[in-house]
């Protein structure tokens, strides 16, 4: 079994639609711990119900960055994780913990990479960039966790037409279904070992 950990700040409906993924196709694979920045997302619910564990691991509630850092390497390490996804995490994750983890983690964007990421680029934020854009098509990346925001190596994407009827919030729900779909693919992808990273370019294996 792929031990994962999820870390999420808000509605978790990708890790849990990951969760279900991983059940329905019995992959070698569970969530053994989810993370939030927040005292009881929704996410945490998602959690109990499911019987996965649930920490909430507040930077600010530790004096420096580092302990910070240590916290959650201790924790992720007590459970023997072995690739984290970050699905609506909103805080950067520390370099100790990309450095540890380097090239197991994955983080879902709601557009197409590498354009609207970036610190702020988030939510309904990301929805109004593209609209404002002009861009006929939107869609959803899955990408490697690196030191900085959404700049890793691009593992999947999926695109979703954009109509001058979009607001935010229509756009946002077109792209959330493809999210659902692409995510687990990307997780099944890693669980059975496929993902190559060449620099930037990622190999899949067949
Ligand atoms: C998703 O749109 C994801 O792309 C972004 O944050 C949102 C999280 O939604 N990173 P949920 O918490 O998985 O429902």
């Amino acid at each position: 079994m792929v031990r994962l950990a999820a870390f999420a700040s808000g509605r978790g409906s990708n890790f849990l639609a990951i969760h279900r993924y991983l059940l329905e196709h019995s992959l070698p694979a569970r969530y053994v711990l989810l993370i939030s920045d927040r005292p009881h997302p929704p996410a945490a619910d998602i959690a109990l119900a499911e019987g996965i564990p649930f920490l909430h691991i507040n930077a600010k509630a530790f004096e420096s960055p580092e302990e910070f850092a240590a916290t959650l390497l201790k924790e992720l390490e007590a459970r023997q994780v072995e690739w984290i996804t970050l699905a609506g995490y909103l805080k950067m994750i520390p370099s100790q913990v990309v450095q540890r983890f380097r090239g197991r983690i994955m983080n879902i964007h709601p557009a197409l990479l590498p354009m609207f990421g970036g610190k702020g680029m988030y939510g309904e934020h990301v929805h109004q960039a593209v609209i404002e854009s002009g861009m006929r098509v939107s869609g959803a990346s899955i990408h490697i966790v690196d030191e900085n925001y959404d700049t890793g190596p691009i593992v999947l994407q999926e695109t979703v037409p954009v109509y001058y009827e979009d607001t935010a919030t229509t756009l946002a729900a077109r792209v959330l279904e493809v999210e659902h779909r692409l995510y687990p693919r990307a997780v099944e992808l890693a669980i059975k070992d496929k993902i190559r990273l060449h620099g930037r370019r990622v190999e899949i294996l067949p």
